[in-house]
């Protein structure tokens, strides 16, 4: 028997991840590649004994056990059958997980990029103290933790800082070299940053009421233009996002930002059924926060903000943002690394 703790931060998406290609379904390959940056306060903590057995799951989510058929419990399943498809070996043990987030489950703060990158980390840390695996190199782990949760590669890079998830594919791909190309890697570390800061605003803690991964594959399938935004996105945006975070242009960073999120929200208001995941107040945050040249809103699957403005002016946003959301709403966050290994 064998147990490793672990910490693994979320990340929020200001080029977001909105869909597998159809081609690639099975393997988590995105349509497009997704740019983040990793945040310091909020993460999950896991804990991973692993014991001699065939495949066997046992998973505690925020101190409750998760029963079989619910849906966390599906999700780290079908997990865990991904991985023994890729790992035969890993089918010989069982797992017991214990995880926990420090923040609320699915309302917006990607709390499966947290959950599902400790869990891959933790997997992989296990199985190469085992001596079964051998690489426990960002780019393997990274691509372990995709077959998790999409968003989940990019909270694996150790240096953490702005991470791009490659979507590792071009018209003449095959499968097998798309997914070894398909990964995540820290473009700048946290420092590259210092002059920035995150504001994390709860608007609900409520559950979201559509998962990502259901809808995703509807605006996949139902946006007339979607595939127009994949292209826009991947060869226009992307490229001037990361050209202005390399030069440090803040203001074009934040206007681009802005851009790819009001973006991703029409794609989803443009899905049949539509998705409306915005509400009032995050629509208020919208309308405070859009022509600021020194700050940048982006909005996740959910109607809680993150709000990415300069440190000299966290004070004005932050007062900006209490008076929409409550004087409670705010938390302040950095730029942060990837997973680390704390002792259990
Ligand atoms: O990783 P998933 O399947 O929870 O999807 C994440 C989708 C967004 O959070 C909306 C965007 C992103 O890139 O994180």
């Amino acid at each position: 028997m064998l147990t490793v703790e672990v910490t693994a931060p979320t990340n929020i998406a200001l080029v977001k991840y909105w869909g597998k290609h159809p081609k690639y379904q099975w393997l988590f390959i995105p349509t497009k590649s997704s740019v983040s940056f990793t945040l310091s306060s909020f993460f999950a903590r896991t804990r991973l004994t692993v014991d001699a057995g065939n495949g066997g799951i046992d998973f505690t989510l925020n101190g409750q056990k998760a029963n079989k058929g619910s849906s966390e419990f599906e999700y780290v399943e079908s997990f865990f059958e991904r991985i023994f498809s890729n790992y035969q070996f890993a089918r010989k043990y069982s797992y017991c997980i214990e995880s926990q987030n420090n923040f609320p489950t699915a309302a917006g703060f990607a709390s499966s990029a947290a959950g599902f990158s400790a869990l891959a980390f933790a997997f992989a840390l296990a199985m190469s103290k085992v001596n079964i695996m051998d690489s426990l190199d960002d780019k393997t782990v990274s691509i372990v933790a995709r077959l998790g949760s999409g968003s989940a590669a990019r909270s694996i890079p150790s240096n953490g800082g702005m991470v791009i998830w490659h979507r590792g594919y071009d018209k003449a791909s095959k499968a097998t070299l798309v997914s070894k190309a398909s990964y995540a890697e820290t473009l700048y570390p946290p420092s590259h940053f210092a002059e920035l800061a995150i504001i994390c605003v709860k608007v609900s803690s409520e559950e979201k009421k559509i998962r990502s991964r259901a809808g995703m594959e509807e605006s996949v399938r139902s946006v007339y233009d979607y595939w127009q935004w994949v292209e826009y996105e991947e060869s226009t945006l992307l490229p001037l996002l990361l050209n202005a975070a390399k030069r440090k242009k803040w203001q074009a960073l934040f206007k681009l930002t802005k851009q790819a999120s009001n973006n991703f929200h029409s794609v989803c208001l443009r899905t049949t059924p539509p998705m409306i995941y915005l509400s009032d107040r995050s629509r208020e945050i919208i309308e405070a926060i859009q022509f600021l040249p020194y700050a940048a809103y982006t909005f996740d699957a959910g109607p809680n903000a993150v709000v990415i403005t300069l440190k000299d002016k966290t004070e004005e946003v932050e007062g900006l943002l209490k008076n929409i959301a409550g004087k409670h709403s705010t938390v302040v966050s950095g730029i942060g690394n990837g997973p680390r290994e704390v002792r259990p």
